[in-house]
């Protein structure tokens, strides 16, 4: 499974990148907000050729308009401008773009399939259900981001009502989505996203994610186990001084 960092906040992804472990990264108008609050004169095209500069893999940009015609026309400009830094630049479009109860729209999906035809590689997302994630590969999507988090909570705040059998929370959504496209060989990698826990990130392993985008503190937690740090204690107690010294040596050659 490959590891995808969720932040547009440059001294996590400079941090995590370090580590060797990151393929990618994946932002959105929230993530984007929170990197900039409270900083005066933030260069944001600056900001972004940074974030596709730093990170060795695909970088997913959102675009910020609902209809199709906007939404194409906003990653068309996304890709031209930032594309050319490192050629990894992915556009992030909404499955759907209805904001409440009003008619359905088809706006997501029309864009992906405008987007594929062009050749600009699409990450759908807000992605909630297998049905949507179908949807979203059938129009070219080269990613779904199905919302792990997202669905737990709308599962739990459910829970008390008989569409909660229908609702499948995000574990069993994941597992669900990466078996129809094993199913049907669909071109298209399926990235657990809103992962809040190290649990979601073993649950999106064990589903058959092909890619996990997690955020920072969730990546450190990773890394953590008590016994980890008690077994390291233990060998920097029992250093006997002549390995010590000779450690020291060849460090130093
Ligand atoms: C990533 O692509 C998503 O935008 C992100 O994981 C959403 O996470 P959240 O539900 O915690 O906001």
């Amino acid at each position: 499974m490959r590891v995808f960092i969720d932040t547009a906040t440059l001294p996590e992804i400079r941090e995590a990148c370090s580590w060797g472990i990151v393929d990618g990264l994946t932002t959105n108008p929230s993530l984007i907000r929170r990197a900039v609050e409270g900083r005066d004169g933030v260069d944001m095209e600056a900001h972004l050729e940074e974030i596709c500069r730093i990170v060795p893999g695909p970088v997913s940009l959102e675009v910020g308009s609902l209809t199709s015609h906007e939404m194409v026309a906003e990653a068309v400009g996304l890709h031209d401008r930032f594309n050319p830094v490192s050629g990894n630049v992915v556009i992030k479009i909404p499955v759907s773009t209805r904001t409440g109860d009003e008619e359905p729209d088809f706006e997501g999906l029309k864009a992906i399939a405008q987007l594929a035809r062009r050749g600009i590689p699409v990450n759908a997302t807000l992605v909630m259900s297998s049905e949507q994630a179908l949807l979203c590969a059938k129009a070219g999507a080269t990613y779904v981001s199905p919302f792990m988090g997202r669905v737990d909570d709308y599962a739990a705040s459910h829970a008390d009502t008989a569409d909660a059998e229908c609702v499948p929370a995000g574990e069993r959504l994941l597992s669900n989505i990466a078996e129809i496209f094993r199913t049907y060989a669909f071109d298209c990698a399926v990235i657990a996203a809103s992962v809040r826990h190290v649990a979601h990130v073993r649950d999106a392993a064990l589903a058959g994610a092909d890619i996990a985008t997690i955020p920072f503190p969730v990546l450190v937690e990773m890394t953590r186990h008590p016994k980890t740090s008690e077994g390291v204690r233990r060998f920097v107690e029992d250093l006997v001084p002549s390995y010590s010294k000779l450690l020291e040596m060849l460090s130093a050659r």
